[in-house]
């Protein structure tokens, strides 16, 4: 919405939300304190924030005033009823839905922003069609357009997007948003489509995305066991042209909000549908993440002996990935709950990342020395050196940038030895970590 705002001058943006300390933070006076990191936000925001951009908790007035409305309300995987681990929680936008029914004045498009399961846009649209069939000259349209930007790349990708997808069945409304997303985006850059096929792109763009992660680290573990190297493997192959060079590094497994949730809402519609084949078939690729995950955990225990029960291990990284502080499904979380099952201290650093998010996702507190007693635990570091100090071995599970300049001769000498480097970005310079004097294992290397 700030690009949008941003781009569009002629057009008043409001973000509306219930959270009052949310709200009160879009409107901070302190740039760098709003509550998304993300390279670049705080300039845009900064441009456009009071002149066409404005952050309310009047969530009424404002859909009354609004010609368009965006609903980007989260959809969680159900923990609990029916589909629960698999299917998403429709609640708040349904609840949106219900709101938007009764607020809404006049003609309103109604844009779906949120990635939802395939033939949602029913749903909403039954919702304002009984507040329609009430009476008193409201209507809606509802359209599709689902967001492809990835984080830490967001405002990037939405002032240069590939596409913008716009699905629906009312062609003046389609061409409504169109014309506000012309207003920046090359118009061969804008596909039309049927709602439904808009709503499951959605799903099969992140569902391939995924699936590139898991292939690449499947041939990963392939690359360790014979010798291979993954990277060169992924350069092989990647430029051909019809597989492309993106999307092929291994990793300690793919994180972040969108991969597993979307895949899991894909199974369970194929499943819905009666097309077990298909629901295995991409059930799979989240199989595969989560077993990279644990395998990470497993070599690091097998190399320091077997055993890391009062071992102190320094974690680089805990952000699902570069240039962002979310955390959401992250691999750390994971790997670092393995290795704590096993009795090792982590000191964990990460330079977005705060030490209250870490023990929300680990689900305990830091505190407690590493020690024979079995107990597993973790301790924040403010920095590589003081992580690493004492340790037995520093495993990297995120790319940030600051990594790949390590001091290895100074961290190595603050170590305990022998010591590993678990290097699961490949991004560190493993030269001169062994020219340190540290063991070193890199994902995809045998
Ligand atoms: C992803 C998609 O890339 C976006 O197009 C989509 O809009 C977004 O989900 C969404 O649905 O909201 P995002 O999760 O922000 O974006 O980040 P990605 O860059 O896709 O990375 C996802 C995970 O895959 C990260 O943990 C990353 O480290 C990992 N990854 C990525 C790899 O392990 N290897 C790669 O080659 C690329």
């Amino acid at each position: 919405m700030a690009v949008i705002a941003d781009r569009c001058p002629g057009i008043q943006v409001t973000v509306v939300d219930l959270n009052e300390q949310r709200i009160a933070a879009w409107n901070d006076a302190d740039l760098s304190r709003l509550p998304v990191y993300e390279p670049g936000l705080d300039a845009v925001v900064g441009r456009s924030r009071g002149r066409n951009l404005h952050f309310s908790t009047e969530v009424d007035a404002a859909i009354a005033a609004a010609d368009m409305v965006f609903l980007a309300v989260n959809t969680p995987t159900k923990t609990r009823g029916l589909g629960a681990g698999q299917a998403s929680d429709l609640r708040w936008i349904e609840a949106s839905a219900r709101q938007v029914a009764t607020a809404a004045r006049g003609h309103t498009i109604v844009v779906e922003k949120s990635t939802l399961p395939v033939r949602t846009a029913e749903t909403v649209t039954a919702i304002l069609g009984a507040a329609q069939a009430d009476g008193g000259g409201k209507t809606f349209s509802v359209l599709s357009n689902p967001e492809f930007l990835a984080e830490g790349t967001a405002i990037t990708d939405l002032e240069n997007p590939d596409r913008v997808l716009i699905g629906g069945e009312d062609a003046g409304a389609i061409e409504a948003l169109a014309g506000v997303y012309g207003q920046w985006v090359p118009q061969e850059r804008i596909l039309r489509t049927n709602v439904w096929s808009s709503e499951l792109s959605k799903l099969t763009a992140n569902a391939f995305l995924a699936q590139r992660i898991s292939s690449i680290n499947a041939i990963a573990a392939l690359c360790e066991a014979t010798g291979a190297n993954v990277r060169e493997v992924a350069r092989a192959i990647g430029t051909d042209s019809r597989i492309g060079p993106k999307f092929l590094q291994a990793s300690p497994g793919f994180g972040g909000s969108c991969f597993q949730k979307d895949i899991l809402n894909l199974v369970y519609l194929c499943r819905h549908y009666g097309l077990e084949e298909p629901a295995a078939y991409w059930e799979q690729v989240v199989k595969l993440n989560s077993w990279q995950q644990h395998r990470i955990a497993r070599l690091a225990v097998r190399n320091l002996f077997g055993t890391v029960t009062g071992k102190r291990l320094a974690v680089l990284g805990f952000a699902f990935k570069a240039d962002t502080n979310d955390t959401r499904e992250a691999p750390a979380i994971r790997i670092c709950r393995d290795l704590i099952e096993e009795g090792a201290t982590l000191a964990i650093v990460d330079p977005k990342v705060e030490p209250e998010q870490i023990a929300r996702d680990l689900g305990c507190s830091p505190g407690g020395a590493a020690s024979l007693s079995g107990e597993g635990g973790w301790v924040p570091a403010a920095s590589p050196e003081e992580a690493a100090r004492g340790a037995d071995a520093v495993l990297i599970l995120t790319e940030w940038g600051v990594y790949r300049q390590l001091d290895w001769a100074a961290i190595a000498a603050v170590m305990r030895h022998p010591a590993w480097l678990f290097d699961a970005r490949a991004v560190a310079d493993a030269e001169a970590a062994r020219a340190a004097g540290l063991n070193v294992w890199r994902v995809g290397e045998g």
